[in-house]
C-alpha cells in the first residue's frame, strides 16, 4: 500500500531510514554483537573465495559487497552478472561459496547459476526480500532484507538493504577470523548514522526536484563518475536514471573518461561526481574539471569531511565503506523527479518488468 504517496517509488525511497534501523535490530543482539547463523558463518569461514551472483541493481549492490568482504573479512570476492556467469563462468577456486543477491528471489538468470551450483554440491546463501522465493528455497541458507514489499520497478530500498546485509555478513566473518578491520568497524552505531543521513536527504526533496528541473529534464545524456566504491554507485545511479527517465546515462570510472567517454561531453551535459574516498577525491575532482573544460555541467555528491565551498550535495559523514548507502539517495530522488517532470510512468517504466523470470 502506498498510503498517501503519489508513487510507490517515492514511498520506497522514504522507507530507507526505517529499513536501516530494522536491519540493525534484526542482525545485532542486545549486547550489540553482530549475529548471523552459526552454520552459515562456518561455511563462509571455510571458503577461499566468495562469488556474488546477481542482476541489475542487485549486481550493483554486489559490486559494493566485493569491497566490503575484501576489506573487512580479507576474503577474495568477485561479483558477477548472473546471465554471464551462467554460460561463461570463471575458473572457480578450490572452496568457493556463492552469495545470490535478489530482491524478488525469482530472477531466472540467477536461478540458472544456482541450479548448477547445487549440481556441483557447492554451498550458497540467498539474500532476498521474499521469504520462500525460488532462490531462497534452492540455496543452502537465506538471509532476509526485511525491507517490506518493493513494488516500483526501479529498485531503491532493496539496494541499500542488500549493502547493509553484506556489511553485516562481512563484519561477522571478519570478526570470526580476527580481522582488525572488522573489529574496528562499528557497524551498529554506523547504521544509525546512515539512517539519520538518509533522513536528512529525503527531507530535502524540493531541492532534488529543482536539480531535476534545471539540469536533467531536457538532457539527452548524463554521466555519473567516481572511483572505487563511488564508481560502483555511479553504475547504480546511472541505471536508476536511464530506467525511469529514458535519458541515456553511463556510470564511468572517473579515470576512464579520458580513454573514450569524454568524447560524448557536449555543452551542458550533466556530469555528476561522487566523492567519498579520501585517497581518490582529488583525482575525481580533476576528472570532473576535465569534463567542465569541454562544456559539461558538473555537480558533486560529497561527504562532509571532503567537501569544498563549491560542492553541491553534501552528505553526513559515515564510515568510508558505507557511503553508498547515502550517495545513492540523491540519484534516486533526481531520477524520480526527472521522470515525474517528463510525465512518465515512474513506477512502471516502459519495456521493464519487476521480476525477470526468463533468461
Ligand atoms: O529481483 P532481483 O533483485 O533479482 O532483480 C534484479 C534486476 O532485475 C533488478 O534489480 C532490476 O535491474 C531493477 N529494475 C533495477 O531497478
Amino acid at each position: 500500500d502506498k498510503g498517501t504517496y503519489p508513487h510507490y517509488m517515492l514511498k520506497e525511497i522514504d522507507d530507507q531510514p526505517t529499513v536501516m534501523r530494522k536491519l540493525a535490530q534484526t542482525y545485532f543482539n542486545d549486547d550489540g554483537q553482530v549475529t548471523i547463523d552459526d552454520e552459515l558463518l562456518a561455511d563462509l569461514q571455510s571458503a577461499d573465495r566468495l562469488y556474488i551472483v546477481a542482476a541489475g541493481t542487485s549486481y550493483h549492490a554486489g559490486l559494493v559487497g566485493e569491497r566490503l568482504f575484501e576489506r573487512l573479512a580479507a576474503v577474495p570476492t568477485e561479483a558477477h552478472v548472473s546471465s554471464e556467469f551462467a554460460y561463461n563462468s570463471p575458473i572457480l577456486s578450490k572452496h568457493p561459496f556463492f552469495i545470490f543477491l535478489s530482491q524478488s528471489g525469482e530472477t531466472a538468470d540467477s536461478r540458472e547459476v544456482l541450479t548448477e551450483v547445487n549440481a556441483k554440491g557447492y554451498h550458497s546463501l540467498t539474500i532476498t526480500n521474499v521469504q520462500n522465493s525460488t532462490l531462497s528455497r534452492e540455496a543452502t541458507y537465506t538471509m532476509l532484507l526485511n525491507a517490506g514489499p518493493e513494488i516500483a520497478v526501479a529498485s531503491t530500498k532493496a539496494y541499500t538493504a542488500q549493502i547493509a546485509v553484506e556489511a553485516i555478513i562481512a563484519k561477522a566473518l571478519g570478526e570470526a577470523t580476527q580481522q582488525v578491520a572488522a573489529a574496528d568497524f562499528d557497524l551498529r552505531p554506523q547504521l544509525g548514522l546512515v539512517a539519520n543521513g538518509i533522513q536528512a536527504l529525503v527531507d530535502q526533496k524540493e531541492r532534488f526536484e529543482a536539480v531535476a528541473k534545471d539540469n536533467f529534464v531536457d538532457q539527452r545524456d548524463a554521466f555519473y563518475i567516481g572511483r572505487g566504491i563511488d564508481y560502483a554507485v555511479s553504475l547504480e545511479a546511472s541505471l536508476k536514471l536511464k530506467e525511469i527517465t529514458y535519458i541515456h546515462s553511463e556510470g564511468v570510472a572517473a579515470g576512464e573518461l579520458k580513454h573514450g567517454p569524454i568524447a560524448l561531453i557536449e555543452s551542458g551535459t550533466p556530469v555528476i561526481g561522487i566523492i567519498t574516498q579520501e585517497r581518490t577525491a582529488s583525482l575525481t575532482r580533476s576528472n570532473l574539471a576535465e569534463t567542465a573544460a569541454r562544456g559539461s555541467h558538473i555537480m558533486t555528491i560529497v561527504t562532509k569531511s571532503l567537501a569544498k565551498a563549491h560542492d553541491d550535495i553534501i552528505l553526513e559523514d559515515v564510515d568510508e565503506m558505507l557511503t553508498p548507502l547515502l550517495t545513492i539517495i540523491p540519484a534516486q530522488l533526481i531520477s524520480y523527479y526527472t521522470s515525474l517532470l517528463k510525465g512518465l510512468d515512474v513506477d512502471k517504466p516502459r519495456n521493464l518488468a519487476k521480476s525477470v523470470t526468463v533468461q
